[in-house]
């Protein structure tokens, strides 16, 4: 990501600012001119299928589909147009909007390497978060899973336990803190998401960044952390639009003197952030370098001993064929990765259950009640112990699948394409449709929400939070088969690019979890109301605040009796 001041570069900054970005402006125009006259005059197969009436001509149904409040608009579209549609985009662009199983299973499985994130969204990935899991693409992709799948593995997943019981009960400490002397409000997402990125830190780095008290003073890297998602978000419009165009001109350390002189606060608070998170990832991986060539007894000072997923990967890294290692730079990029990944999705995983059990009790005590089973007499669990806890283990796969963190993902289709479909279309022409064709560089909105939703799979109750059903699932959810990792479910995706980290978030959620509801009773504010905010990863505020960024979650906590 930080890319050494090139010769490129100073004659770059040589040229006045304004007459570049003159320049690109005239550049950018010229290809929207292009773009707006192909859109207008083409016409397209998806044409066949049946959509919803864009809001305007310039953002196409853009406001509808991603806006904060997005819940109803695509419950509707479930509705009205069955499993898949024809969505318009910003200037006549033609999305495909699907969550139809056996057309997932297609692109996410069958037909894997012609479905792959678009070339924009990885270049922009790739400029934020390096040449990590999420930035590459194809054979670079491919090497990358393959070093990186056994790091994840349940043997190592084990070994995580005991390092999750320590930071979780760090929290358990500041709630008791607070709670002593009777119930408080406590805003729990700030503190979910300090965990998990306290987790993924330890565990996950080595490193720590945060002691989880009371008082402490953020760590500049997890402040940063934070923020990234937060500007990325704000900054859409310029990394959808605008950051594509400027990806496709010159070389790479062109472009990033590009970014630098761009004059928009967004885009360099998103650069700044990334080369801060950067810079100290190169310092850790040194850190380990030096730890490996001292021999093993080096990493005893180590936060995690050596034993966290880096320095697991860096260990087996040394010792493979020339073919399989992985460079510097993408050992370094798995670590923005891991932590952008890995960090506000399992914190809203966490925040949300909270919520919901605060909604209702009866499951809140029946939770507690295993707990206080498991737990009597110990402080912490072993991994099959937590494993064991059956109930628990049904209202973490209930709330992913009612509410799933990431609701939706984007993929484009790298060859023309016909996706098969496992419940017929009413086309725009009436006629029933078996299958769509989907042409070369098609944009796909593959919506996890209604996959985890629909009726047709999980039976007419599949709207509604019922833990009980996973001790007896419907045949019409196994006979789908749905390409998810994880448990029928889309909440981790499937396929090549499917989440890496879906046992270990699992065993984080449960950990944190299992320590939360053993000690303390959660309920709603009466005087205040949440609303989660469907952003691409969702965030929850509390309705009415003035400015309600950061997103907060605030809880009534009391000691559980
Ligand atoms: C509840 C928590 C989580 C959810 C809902 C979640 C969901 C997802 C989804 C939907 C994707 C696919 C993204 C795409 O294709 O655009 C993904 C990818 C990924 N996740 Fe997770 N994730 C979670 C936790 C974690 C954790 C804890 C880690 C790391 C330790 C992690 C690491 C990754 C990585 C590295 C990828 C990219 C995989 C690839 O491209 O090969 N995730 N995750
Ligand atoms: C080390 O990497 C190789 C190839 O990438 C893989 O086959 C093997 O399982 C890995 N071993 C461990 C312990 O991660
Ligand atoms: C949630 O949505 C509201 C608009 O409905 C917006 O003002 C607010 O900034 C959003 N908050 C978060 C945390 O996304």
């Amino acid at each position: 990501m930080r890319f050494p001041t090139s010769s490129l570069q100073e004659s770059a900054a040589m040229l006045s600012p304004q007459l570049l970005v003159s320049c690109f402006c005239l550049y950018i125009f010229l290809r929207l001119s292009h773009f707006i006259y192909k859109r207008s005059f083409a016409s397209s197969p998806l044409d066949k299928l049946r959509g919803p009436v864009p809001v305007s001509f310039l953002k196409g149904s853009l406001p509808n589909l991603f806006g904060f409040k997005a819940w109803d608009f695509h419950r509707n579209l479930a509705q009205e147009y069955g499993n898949a549609a024809r969505i318009k985009g910003a200037l006549g662009d033609d999305f495909l909007y699907v969550f139809d199983p056996l057309a997932l299973h297609h692109i996410l499985l069958k037909d894997q390497n012609s479905f792959e994130p678009s070339p924009n969204n990885l270049l922009v990935t790739q400029l934020f978060l390096g040449d990590g899991l999420l930035g590459t693409w194809g054979d670079t992709h491919r090497r990358q899973r393959k070093s990186l799948t056994p790091v994840f593995s349940a043997a190592h997943m084990r070994n995580m336990v005991p390092l999750f019981y320590k930071i979780g009960q760090k929290l358990e400490k500041a709630f008791a803190q607070r709670v002593k002397d009777g119930p408080q409000e406590i805003d729990v997402l700030s503190w979910s998401s300090r965990t998990a990125l306290e987790l993924i830190a330890q565990s996950g780095l080595g490193y720590t960044f945060d002691p989880l008290t009371e008082d402490a003073v953020p760590h500049p890297y997890a402040q940063a952390a934070k923020r990234l998602i937060i500007v990325l978000g704000r900054s859409n419009v310029f990394r959808i639009y605008l950051l594509p165009f400027l990806m496709k001109i010159g070389t790479a350390k062109f472009r990033r003197a590009m970014l630098e002189l761009t004059p928009i606060e967004v885009l360099q608070e998103a650069r700044e952030i990334s080369d801060l998170m950067h810079e100290t990832s190169v310092k850790i991986y040194e850190a380990k370098k030096k730890a490996i060539s001292d021999g093993n007894d080096a990493f005893k000072d180590h936060i995690a001993e050596g034993k966290d997923l880096i320095s697991i990967l860096m260990k087996n890294n040394t010792g493979v064929s020339k073919g399989e290692k992985l460079p510097d730079k993408e050992i370094i990029g798995q670590m923005s990765t891991f932590t952008f990944a890995a960090t506000d999705t399992t914190s809203a995983a966490i925040a949300r259950t909270l919520w919901l059990l605060s909604q209702r009790q009866d499951v809140q005590d029946k939770v507690r009640a295993e707990l206080s089973e498991a737990m009597l007499g110990k402080d912490t669990l072993s991994y099959d112990e937590v494993n064991e806890l059956r109930y628990l283990d049904a209202v973490c796969r209930e709330l992913l699948r009612l509410y799933p963190p990431v609701p939706a993902i984007a993929r484009m289709a790298r060859e023309d394409t016909i996706l098969p479909l496992s419940k017929p279309l009413t086309g725009v022409d009436g006629k029933l449709m078996h299958e769509i064709y989907v042409p070369k560089t098609t944009k796909i909105l593959l919506n996890i929400f209604n996959c985890n939703r629909n009726p047709d799979l999980w039976g007419p109750d599949a709207n509604q939070f019922k833990p009980e059903r996973w001790s007896d699932l419907p045949d019409s959810i196994t006979a789908a088969r749905v390409p998810g990792v994880y448990s029928n479910l889309m909440t981790f995706e499937g396929g090549a690019r499917s989440c890496i980290g879906f046992k270990f978030s699992q065993l984080e959620m449960k950990v944190v979890l299992s320590l939360l509801l053993h000690k303390f009773k959660f309920s709603l504010p009466k005087d205040k109301e949440i609303y989660w905010n469907m952003t691409g990863i969702t965030s929850p505020c509390v309705i009415g605040d003035a400015d309600s960024l950061p997103p907060r979650l605030p809880l009534i906590v009391e000691e559980a009796n």
